[in-house]
């Protein structure tokens, strides 16, 4: 799956689905499953690192993490037939400046196989990067509503609330169309808005936490699947994942008890010399 195989989708009506991955085996579940494409986003800085917000989370650690997912794409899928792999670009590696970010970049390009990358805001300067980055070959996923990077100044509230803050997005979603995105994700905005913005958009709209109607979905994995400790309020669980993991490990415990042989747990014999 390539960037553009993407519009094509919302060209003819399909949906598109992202899924986020972390490693190596959670790539290959959710190619597995059929993901259109898989993001190696920052919030494995939260999921898999243990950071309170996705702020801490470096370029490097982003690579090596990206180069497991892509290792666990080959794993399940025959050559040319993977999911696109997009790999977020984290915070401070790409608001210091267009050189700065197109050195970010690079790295994403010749350390990882991902073949496209995805930035927060539209704030003039972003703009300025993904043109620049745009022109010199590199596919960009925008992302606007609420943007994880911006924690402390919007926290995690849903974003487009009132008529000023709706008329800020849509028209920074026409200027990141404008500046040569291929897809836009728009997180925990209404509705509404997200229905008009993939109604007037050519690009694919790719909501979380903005109703049905956008052209396609992406999730973090983990809440999907019910991992996480704290799951976002419009992100619901498909499973009790967490739990159903927890039980099967208690009751793996348990049965070691119960099985153990009496003589298998003696102290080893004295060494003879
Ligand atoms: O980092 C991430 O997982 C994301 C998704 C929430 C879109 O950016």
């Amino acid at each position: 799956m390539r960037p553009a195989d993407l519009v094509r989708r919302k060209q003819a009506g399909l949906p598109v689905t992202v899924l986020t991955a972390w490693d190596a085996l959670s790539a290959a579940l959710v190619a597995e499953a059929g993901a259109d494409a898989v993001l190696v986003g920052d919030s494995l800085a939260m999921v898999v690192l243990g950071h309170p917000t996705t702020l801490p989370v470096t370029l490097e650690e982003m690579l090596h993490h990206c180069r497991a997912a892509a290792r666990g794409l080959a794993g399940v899928c025959a050559a040319g037939q993977e999911p696109l792999l997009i790999c977020d670009l984290p915070f401070l590696s790409y608001q210091c400046g267009a050189d700065e970010a197109m050195a970010a970049d690079g790295r994403v390009r010749k350390e990882t196989p991902a073949a496209a990358v995805k930035l927060e805001g539209a704030e003039p300067e972003t703009l300025a990067v993904i043109d620049r980055m745009v022109r010199s070959g590199i596919p960009v996923m925008g992302h606007i509503g609420l943007t994880p990077q911006s924690v402390h100044r919007l926290g995690y509230r849903r974003q487009g609330g009132d008529a000023a803050g709706r008329h800020r997005l849509s028209r920074d979603a026409e200027a990141l169309e404008a500046a040569g995105c291929f897809a836009l994700v728009l997180e925990h905005v209404p509705d509404e808005l997200a229905a008009d913005l993939s109604g007037r958009l050519r690009i694919p709209v790719i909501g979380i936490g903005a109703g049905d109607a956008c052209d396609g979905q992406v999730r973090v994995t983990a809440d999907l699947l019910g991992l996480t400790a704290r799951q976002p309020p419009f992100s619901p669980p498909l499973l009790p994942g967490r739990a159903q993991a927890v039980e099967a490990l208690r009751h793996w415990i348990a049965a070691q008890g119960r099985s153990a042989h009496p003589t298998s747990r003696s102290a080893p014999a004295a060494p003879r010399c």
